[in-house]
């Protein structure tokens, strides 16, 4: 018998090393290269069999796309799924990924097109009882409780190609092309090579779940990212109803774009107007709150930023953030103090992004920055105002792209003024009332002179 290819692979980020380790040379994790037989059975040597090639100039069709209908999740995808495209999904357990897709191929049969849903996951029955929940037993999606690869691909090659063919999860699919146990990492890229083969052939658009664990225990989707057309993410907080689609890589559209769910009882519900909804339950006036205009992709969306700037006796404060970089925090508190004469080193400082949302522009900074400095001067910021802006190192408020549609954003949801930028000044809209702010020293002396009774008040209390 041929000595077999033993290898040992790392099941966070793929690398293959001869030997055992105890941390993974190529990403650094901690336990996770595990022994793993990486050849497939030998095959016998054969000829190679010609195949035909085309010119560059034919007729191909403009890369054909069919929307779902799901005006959030088609957003996202970039107007539809292109034919023959894969796309992963992926998500934390229990977020609502499998509840998402079971409405996708819902929305797709009602086309009407050919919609098939594979659970390696769950039997039949039990993704009968989430249609029946979600009120989509009465669709024509066809279901199956399958986890061998070439049994799919053989069942799916006959009869009329599904448009959509969903594979819930990749985790548990297995190929007899490799021998190493379902769930490692070589598993996972031979299965989704499968059926990725199989999704360009037939021309079926195929969404592959990917479970994330943080740890990088489990063989993670990261070594399938690369192989797909695009990677999903579903996001949210486990307590919080919002749930939010993003795409972090598309091949065929848009990487900035969001969807904004809402899980309820009976599936997820679309959230057309996002910005109403953060900012339904807001406290009105009370300090170390500021709205932020933000954007995402093409769509403005407004956001209440929440800071609580306390007192502490720690030698070393604690800093902590929800929905923000925490990089982005400490250089907004560094600029605070370097420039404005803010001084935080005596205070904790929590900032958190109302709603579960996870901001990641610089725009926000303006907003972070009132927000922080309206809680530790105990001085609310207008109710009527919102904040964008970048700030630099040097304490100087610097432009950010697409003034103008959160200006709109905000006076449509009933803002009358707004505080931004330097180079924002020359923005016009009827009604709504500029502040321009050329160095974050100026805005802190505002908000601190609109608080100034309750910071001497404080800074009593304080000493
Ligand atoms: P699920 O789609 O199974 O998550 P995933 O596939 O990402 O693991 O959804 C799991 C959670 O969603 C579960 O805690 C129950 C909740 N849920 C609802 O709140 N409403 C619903 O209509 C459904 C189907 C699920
Ligand atoms: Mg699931």
């Amino acid at each position: 018998m041929a000595a077999r290819a033993q290898t040992f692979v790392c099941q966070n980020c793929g690398a293959a090393s001869a030997r055992w380790a105890g941390k993974c040379e190529a990403c650094g994790e901690w336990n996770t290269l595990v022994e793993e037989n990486t050849e497939g059975p030998r095959r016998q040597s054969r000829k190679g069999r010609p195949f035909a090639v085309e010119p560059l100039k034919g007729a191909t069709h403009e890369a054909p796309r069919l929307g779902s209908g799901i005006v959030e999740f088609d957003r996202v995808t970039g107007g539809g799924l292109v034919r023959g495209s894969v796309l992963l999904l992926g998500g934390d357990p229990g977020i609502g990924k499998s509840t998402l897709l079971l409405e996708v191929a819902a929305a797709f049969t009602r086309g009407p097109h050919r919609a098939v849903y594979i659970s390696g996951e769950e039997a039949v029955a039990q993704v009968r009882l989430r249609a029946e929940r979600l009120g989509l037993a009465e669709t024509a999606v066809e279901v199956a409780a399958e986890t061998s690869v070439e049994d799919i691909v053989a069942t799916l090659s006959h009869g009329p190609t599904p448009r959509l063919l969903v594979i819930d999860s990749i985790q548990t699919m297995w190929t007899q092309t490799v021998e190493a146990a379902p769930g490692t990492v070589t598993q996972v890229r031979g299965s989704a090579g499968g059926l990725i083969r199989f999704a360009k052939r037939s021309g079926a658009a195929i969404i592959l779940v990917g479970h994330v664990t943080k740890e990088g225990q489990i063989a993670g989707p990261r070594v399938v990212e690369h192989m797909v057309d695009a990677v999903l993410s579903f996001e949210g907080e486990g307590s919080q109803q919002f749930r939010i689609l993003r795409a972090i890589k598309n091949r065929f559209g848009p990487t900035d774009e969001i969807g904004v769910f809402e899980m309820t009882g009976v599936g997820l519900r679309e959230v057309a107007n996002p910005s109403a909804l953060f900012l339904s339950e807001r406290d009105l006036g009370s300090a170390g709150t500021a709205v932020f205009a933000g954007m995402e992709g093409t769509r403005p969306l407004l956001v209440e930023i929440q800071a609580l700037v306390a007192p502490t006796t720690l030698g070393t404060p604690r800093r902590a953030v929800v929905g923000w970089d925490p990089n982005r925090l400490s250089m907004v508190l560094a600029v605070l103090e370097a420039h404005c004469g803010v001084r935080l080193s005596g205070h904790d400082v929590y900032l958190n992004v109302a709603g579960g949302l996870r901001i990641q522009e610089p725009a926000a900074d303006l907003a972070a920055a009132a927000a922080l400095v309206s809680s530790l001067a105990h001085a609310p910021l207008p109710a009527d105002a919102v904040y964008f802006g970048e700030v630099s190192l040097s304490g100087v408020v610097r432009p950010v792209p697409q003034t103008a549609p959160r200006l709109r954003e905000a006076q449509k949801l009933g803002f009358a003024r707004a505080i931004v930028p330097e180079a924002a000044r020359s923005e016009s809209l009827e009604g709504f009332a500029l502040s321009a702010i050329a160095a974050l020293a100026d805005l802190v002396a505002d908000i601190a002179r609109a608080g100034a009774p309750a910071l001497r008040r404080a800074g009593r209390q304080d000493t």
